[in-house]
């Protein structure tokens, strides 16, 4: 995967979307014609390949049952699928937390290192924050790893100012 430059792939007919993907997907904008994704809210996740798919962007394991329950309590997922008729490849991903009307938090935000760099992750972006908007929610916070802060910064977001604003809690 390199350059954004091309965005054109097959077009999947709206009844083969929702059939494959479900209510709600969407084709995502492709860096090259060989290649189809797609945006979904509710294609069921395996969770291994989600949990793989974290670990090639370098995040550490967790407990798939810990992880079953956290999708089970989320407010949004979406999922960013490589199109195959027969075995769609997960590529990308990310959820959000909160009430939806007043707050939402966005999570795990990821996509796969072979597809960096082309675009997808602010598509996954303008999904998310649509599909946000599309409920009424306000506000939308994420808390970014030191090392993407401009990537959302590029994108529109305000970081909070001076870093004084935020708390954690680890309970454990
Ligand atoms: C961060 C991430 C989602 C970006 O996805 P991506 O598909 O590579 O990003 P895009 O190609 O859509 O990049 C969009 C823009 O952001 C820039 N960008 C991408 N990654 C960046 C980074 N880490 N830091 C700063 N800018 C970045 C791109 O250069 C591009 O800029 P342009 O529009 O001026 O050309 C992806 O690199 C990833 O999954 N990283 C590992 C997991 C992670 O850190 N997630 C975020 C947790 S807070």
């Amino acid at each position: 995967m390199s350059s954004k430059g091309l965005i054109s792939s097959c077009s999947l007919t709206p009844e083969l979307l929702e059939q494959a993907y479900g209510l709600g997907a969407r084709q995502c904008p492709s860096p090259n014609e060989q290649l189809t994704l797609v945006f979904s809210q509710s294609r069921a996740l395996d969770l291994v390949e989600l949990e793989q798919l974290l670990e090639a962007v370098g995040w550490s394991r967790r407990p798939l049952r810990r992880v079953r329950r956290a999708l089970d309590h989320s407010l949004l997922k979406v999922s960013l699928w490589r199109h195959d008729s027969r075995m769609p490849r997960l590529v990308g991903f990310a959820r959000c937390t909160g009430d939806g009307i007043i707050d939402a938090t966005v999570w795990d935000v990821a996509i796969h290192p072979l597809y960096q760099g082309a675009g997808l992750g602010k598509h996954l972006m303008d999904y998310i924050l649509e599909a946000l908007r599309d409920l009424g929610t306000e506000r939308v916070t994420l808390f970014a790893d030191p090392g993407v802060i401009s990537f959302y910064e590029r994108q529109g977001w305000l970081l909070e100012p001076g870093g004084h604003r935020c708390a954690f809690w680890y309970t454990s």
